[in-house]
């Protein structure tokens, strides 16, 4: 055996044009269509282009695709079990002839690489994600194949038309966080070289990573006589999980866990298809090239929730182990082994990590769920040590803090003069009263005299009014802050949108204000009701425009009869049962 392992197909690929090259490439460029790369796409085009994915040269052409999603595997005969498309919207398709080129860009409008289109085709969706996510045999035949998120992914992303043909990489991606460990194949091989590394096996970091993960890494490296790779997948997050900022920052704590000059850390632009078993043997192949002898394989390695503890309803895609036994089968082919993630289990009695099957009679192990960990950050409770190193931890309460600390919006809705902004001026002296956090009042007046004031209120605009307060909205939330929105915003799905754009950011709390239009009329404060019965305001919500009543507002207000002080204060209380405020 040679000091280090061939790459698949035998040649590690570098498809960056040389400098002289590559500007010659950017004039020729102008004269191009161009394609804005989405994030997935921009993933693959690095691992194509820096030799993480040879043998491929491309995006798959029409006839790689088919033997791929028929044999896993290449025209030539080589294994490859994933499809790496470009798909761009038929719009786009239809102008582009095959045999052009075609400019790739990334969001800015950077050339990152030429594409010279072989075919263009509309693939069968549905066919792909059968035979790429084997949804077909799915381990439960309750399973439902459109709730593989996956598969959700492949049928909902935009591009229905493939373009397959040569790359040619003019410029690398600009990275600006971890570069000294975004490494190419090539540089991570001389990186190993140079410390004398023979054997690598790498691991596969797509989560926070606790004391069982060192454990059972720190032991597969052992068992195969091995130093320890953690590659770090720094594509895309799965639901829940910390972004790549903490995850890094928690795994460079944990390399000091590990003894002095066995282990090493690095990064891998991958985004994942959540394939199961085709991507475990994907990711055997990409380690291959990276220079990795053994790959830890755990059970439902890749799956969707994939890890130690697979996510509730997500277990039942795959058959536990069918990655471990599709990688053993193809291991000797591929020439990289398995490692086979072992199952750790803190054993008190033992004050220690063992293999589940090595539990000795009679004592018990503990374990906590990654939900049960979420739990314990939302409320600011202890993650014990046994589970995690302290300093991963103190990563982890930074990203997610307890929910006191987390941001949150308060979202009123209802009709115009349903006293909206009374309410929401006294939640927010409520809240700066006690001086624990910093509002910031969106409230509808405001909001069109400054945000939004060249929008009317047509259908289109008062939309466009209500996503542009969501989005302030999230920015505050994201940043911690409390944005207290007070909006009529009369329509239901633009307020689901809002929310759904809010609870990514922190707490969404909608508060409806339900007091009837009889007595919203009756007030009529600012002459408007009169004026829209006169005809001389057209549209007004809830005399010929229409008011969809919230279906799960987390508060329901009629300020009928709740002062406007007593409404707040139970907003406050709905505040502080939701752990927000304390
Ligand atoms: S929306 O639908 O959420 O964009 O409306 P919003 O930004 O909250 O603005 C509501 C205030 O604008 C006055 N106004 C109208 N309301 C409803 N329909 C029509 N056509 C309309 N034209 C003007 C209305 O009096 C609202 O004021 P408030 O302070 O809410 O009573």
């Amino acid at each position: 055996m040679g000091a280090f392992k061939e790459p698949h197909g035998g040649v590690l690929k570098d498809l960056y044009l040389d400098d002289a090259a590559a500007e010659q490439a950017k004039r020729a460029a102008l004269d191009f269509k161009s394609w804005d790369l989405t994030g997935r796409q921009l993933c693959d085009l690095e691992l194509i282009l820096n030799g993480a994915f040879s043998p491929l040269e491309g995006f798959n052409t029409q006839d790689e695709y088919a033997r791929i999603l028929e044999e896993m595997r290449l025209p030539s005969g080589l294994l490859w079990p994933i499809p790496v498309t470009l798909d761009v919207d038929p719009g786009f398709a239809e102008k582009i002839g095959a045999g052009e080129t075609i400019a790739l860009r990334d969001p800015e409008g950077v050339l990152l690489a030429t594409l010279e289109v072989r075919d263009i085709w509309t693939p069968d969706k549905d066919r792909e994600a059968a035979a790429v996510f084997g949804t077909g045999a799915a381990a439960d035949p309750g399973a439902d194949p459109g709730a593989h998120p996956g598969v959700d992914a492949l049928l909902n992303r935009s591009g229905a038309v493939y373009l397959g043909g040569r790359l040619r990489g003019v410029e690398p991606q600009r990275h600006y966080d971890f570069k000294l460990f975004r490494e190419s194949p090539a540089e991570l091989r001389a990186r190993f070289r140079k410390l004398g590394w023979r054997k690598v096996v790498a691991f596969h970091a797509h989560k926070p990573m606790h004391r069982a993960e060192q454990e059972l890494t720190r032991r597969a490296a052992r068992d195969c006589e091995a130093n320890l790779l953690i590659h770090a997948v720094l594509g895309a997050n799965g639901p829940g999980d910390p972004d790549r900022f903490t995850r890094m920052r928690c795994y460079e704590h944990l390399l000091a866990r590990y003894p002095e000059q066995t282990t090493a850390l690095s990064a891998l632009n991958l985004a994942p298809r959540l394939a199961g078993p085709r991507e475990a043997l994907w990711h055997g192949i990409i380690r291959k090239n990276y220079g990795c002898t053994h790959l830890i394989v755990g059970r439902n390695h890749a799956g969707p929730g994939a890890g130690p503890e697979p996510a509730p309803g997500n277990a039942s895609f795959y058959a536990p182990e069918a990655a471990q036994e599709l990688f053993a089968r193809h291991q000797e082919e591929l020439d990289i082994t398995m490692a086979p993630a072992q199952d750790m289990a803190y054993v008190e009695d033992r004050a220690q990590y063992l293999p589940r099957d090595e539990i000795p009679a009679g004592m018990t192990a503990r374990h906590l769920s990654d939900a049960e960990i979420r739990r314990r950050l939302d409320a600011g409770l202890e993650i014990p040590e046994w589970y995690s190193f302290p300093e991963v931890v103190a990563e982890l309460e930074k990203a997610h803090p307890p929910r006191h600390r987390q941001g949150f919006a308060v979202f009123f809705t209802g009709l115009s003069g349903a006293g909206k902004s009374t309410v929401a001026n006294a939640l927010m002296v409520k809240l700066l009263e006690s001086g624990a956090r910093k509002v910031t009042l969106l409230d509808g007046d405001i909001v069109r005299k400054n945000l939004s004031s060249e929008l009317g209120f047509s259908k289109e605009h008062r939309n466009l009014n209500i996503l542009r307060i969501g989005f302030v909205a999230a920015e505050i939330v994201k940043n911690g802050g409390v944005a207290i929105c007070a909006p009529i915003a009369p329509y239901r799905a633009t307020r689901r949108q809002v929310r759904d754009a809010v609870e990514a950011a922190g707490g969404f709390v909608e508060v409806y204000v339900s007091t009837p239009i009889e007595v919203c009329e009756a007030r009529d404060r600012k002459g408007n009701y009169a004026k829209a019965r006169a005809g001389l305001i057209k549209g007004f919500t809830g005399i010929d425009d229409p008011y969809e009543v919230p279906e799960r507002a987390e508060v329901v207000i009629d300020t009928r009869d709740l002062a406007p002080e007593l409404a707040a204060h139970r907003i406050l209380v709905k505040l502080e049962s939701l752990g927000y405020i304390r």
